[in-house]
């Protein structure tokens, strides 16, 4: 399965998955294309290391829409089936989200839906839990909203501190969305309603 990347910034999930699908850990893929939204995203060099066609789209004061229907030119010139956001700083548009139905997934640091949005390591420090996590959904039109993959509960220690937290979640982020990719790539599994359901371990 052609899978694409997109990213913002450091992009270590884009390396854990990069890497998997190198290994054969995510079986039977290949990393097509990691497209970045801003110029400055350290994950661009480490994609191209790894021997991976990086491109830059940025918005240049377009639209939403326009900026996505450029995005989505390139994933599908590439034959790219799956889109893997990964710590991708935007919201997609309903274009883009029907361009690629149930094919479009993304990783973000909290155990859904607790802690929508930006920084949510930190919103849950702060807000005192005992146990935070991270959650692979698939994409919808709103944040952080679409069916739940996988999710991995994480305890908070009376001695982390939002950043120890953010590093303890950001291990265990990479691992899930390996585990969640290799999963969906296989097929083994259905949409009901909101449920992902596997049909094989
Ligand atoms: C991760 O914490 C991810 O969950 C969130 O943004 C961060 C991206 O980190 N969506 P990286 O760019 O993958 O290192």
């Amino acid at each position: 399965m052609k899978i694409g990347i997109l990213i913002s910034g450091r992009g270590s999930n884009m390396v854990a998955i990069v890497e998997a699908v190198q290994s054969g850990a995510i079986p039977n893929s290949e990393v097509a294309i990691v497209i970045s939204d801003k110029k400055s995203a350290e994950g661009l060099e480490k994609a191209k290391l790894r021997g991976v066609e990086t491109k830059i789209i940025t918005r240049k004061g377009r639209t939403r829409e326009e900026h996505d229907a450029e995005i989505v030119t390139e994933l599908k010139d590439r034959g790219v089936e799956l889109v893997c956001l990964a710590g991708y700083m935007r919201l997609l548009s309903s274009d883009f989200v029907r361009a690629f139905p149930n094919k479009i997934v993304n990783i973000h640091p909290s155990l859904l839906p607790s802690f929508k949005g930006l920084d949510a390591q930190k919103q849950a420090f702060e807000y005192g839990v005992k146990i935070t996590g991270c959650t692979v959904h698939f994409v919808d039109e709103d944040l952080d909203h679409g069916a739940i993959v996988l999710q991995k509960a994480i305890e908070v220690a009376d001695t982390d501190t939002a950043e120890s937290l953010s590093a303890k979640i950001l291990e265990h982020e990479h691992a899930l969305y390996v585990d969640a990719l290799k999963r969906i790539v296989e097929g083994h599994y259905e949409i009901i309603e909101r449920r992902v359901v596997f049909t094989k371990s």
